[in-house]
């Protein structure tokens, strides 16, 4: 089932915070000299364009990305991921916003390596046609389960696994905690961020439980919801990220408020940010 079209929710608050993580762990990582693999399991068609009939038609990016471009807030994370949407609109117009394979693209050195999985025949064929001529970069029309598993560890021992399913099928909640289990055995030492919607509070607390008693050390939640909880709809959402960086944690004490001051809705907003398990 490939109903999902993320054209539609391109630049959402959900996107803002999966994106401002993942370019944090991607600027970590360049700390050392040593090359990094980004893996993006489920990549979409790599960049959106802001005048497609896909992103007018409910206009999500305005709560998201709309709000923070062209801003600076002072906050590191924050305005690392928004001089980024700048850079690939110089005319200071929102012109396109970058998917994860196109963020982790501009912000990479030329030593980095990306594999990037998307089964969708059109999203795959855009995302090639984005990134995929690129140095360095190999994108698969393959199953994101099965990506993992044939591609995973990568030959530089050190990377970021980013894990973000459209959680179309109920039963991609229960995939998404066994295919994490068995890439971070085969794949120890990398960053895995996965990404979740917040729809109901009971579900979201029910998955966050069975990620949290996987047996996996080291993992941090970071939530924002720009709504209080309410029974219909995305409300929020948030990152599991296993392994972080040292600094994760401290930057995002910083960004979190600054992300709900300006994407909640009349200060309704919430942000959770905890050691799920320990070091
Ligand atoms: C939420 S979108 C990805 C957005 C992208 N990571 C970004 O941040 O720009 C989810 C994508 O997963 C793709 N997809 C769904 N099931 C998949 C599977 N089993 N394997 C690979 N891709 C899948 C969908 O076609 C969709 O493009």
């Amino acid at each position: 089932m490939l109903s999902y079209r993320h054209s539609y929710h391109a630049g959402n608050f959900a996107d803002v915070l999966k994106h401002c993580t993942q370019l944090a762990i991607i600027e970590y990582l360049k700390k050392k000299e040593k090359p990094f693999c980004y893996h993006d399991t489920h990549s979409g068609a790599g960049g959106y364009t802001v005048a497609s009939a896909e992103m007018q038609k409910n206009g999500e990016y305005q709560s998201g990305v709309g709000k923070l471009f062209g801003r600076r807030t002072g906050v590191k994370m924050v305005d690392q991921y928004t001089d980024l949407i700048a850079s690939l609109n110089p005319t200071g117009r929102l012109n396109t916003y970058p998917g994860s394979p196109q963020i982790t693209l501009k912000a990479r050195r030329s030593i980095d390596r990306m594999q990037l999985t998307e089964l969708h025949p059109a999203d795959y064929s855009h995302l090639q046609e984005v990134v995929g001529k690129a140095k360095k970069v190999k994108v698969y029309q393959q199953d994101a389960w099965q990506g993992l598993k044939a591609l995973l560890p990568p030959a530089e021992k050190r990377g970021l696994v980013l894990i973000d399913p459209s959680y179309e099928v109920k039963q991609d909640y229960k995939t998404v905690a066994a295919s994490l289990q068995q890439a971070h055995k085969r794949f120890s030492s990398g960053i895995f961020a996965i990404w979740y919607p917040v729809l109901t509070r009971n579900a979201t607390e029910q998955f966050v439980g069975q990620m949290a008693n996987l047996g996996i050390r080291n993992m941090l939640r970071i939530e924002h919801c720009v709504l209080p909880d309410v029974e219909r709809g995305m409300t929020g959402s948030g990152m599991i990220v296993v392994n972080p960086p040292y600094t994760l944690k401290a930057d995002m004490e910083m960004a979190l408020p600054v992300l709900d001051q300006l994407l909640s809705e009349g200060g309704c907003g919430s942000t959770v940010l905890e050691q799920l398990a320990d070091e």
